[in-house]
């Protein structure tokens, strides 16, 4: 039984023992769908007010969908397309506010409104990006881009692909 309590204190301090459990569960296991896993469900156990949290994958040059948490969602994005596309052509941490005024927003739960996706990058490209949604409106902002950018470095070896 793996046993982490959150306890409530700034988003800094989260942040820090959400990185602190993942490097614990990831460090010693090679299979990268485990540790996705796993990762998927410290963000949700960790972070309020969040109505998806996963990853995709890059699968033969497009997304493919990968462990996640909260309700079934699409399978397949191609790069450049969408928030999470986006995120994955360009190499950079996609904060969006509004995803109804995102253009091109791909609409996975009706319930979405506001998203961050950040890339998960080796040796120069986009291997998988990190996805969190949420129905509260600029639920995220540059703390949390900062935190998912630290725990994407942190996977980067850790996640296969
Ligand atoms: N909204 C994302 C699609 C993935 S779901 O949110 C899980 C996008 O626009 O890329």
């Amino acid at each position: 039984m793996y046993q982490f309590d959150v306890e409530t204190g700034s988003k800094a301090e989260l942040y820090r023992d959400l990185l602190a459990a993942v490097d614990a569960l990831t460090a010693d296991e090679r299979d990268g769908i485990a540790n996705m896993a796993n990762v998927a469900a410290l963000l949700w156990q960790y972070l309020p007010d969040l109505n998806w949290a996963g990853f995709y994958r890059e699968v033969g040059g497009e997304l493919v969908l990968g462990p996640f948490q909260g309700k079934a969602a699409c399978i397949r994005i191609p790069f450049g397309r969408g928030v999470c596309g986006t995120a994955a052509a360009s190499g950079e941490t996609q904060l969006v506010a509004d995803v109804h005024a995102f253009p091109g927003h791909i609409a996975c739960d009706a319930d979405s409104r506001s998203e961050l996706v950040v890339p998960v990058r080796r040796d120069g490209r986009t291997v998988a990006v990190i996805d969190l949604d949420s129905p509260r409106p600029a639920r995220f902002d540059a703390e949390d881009a900062a935190g998912c950018e630290a725990l994407a470095a942190l996977l980067a070896d850790r996640i296969g692909g």
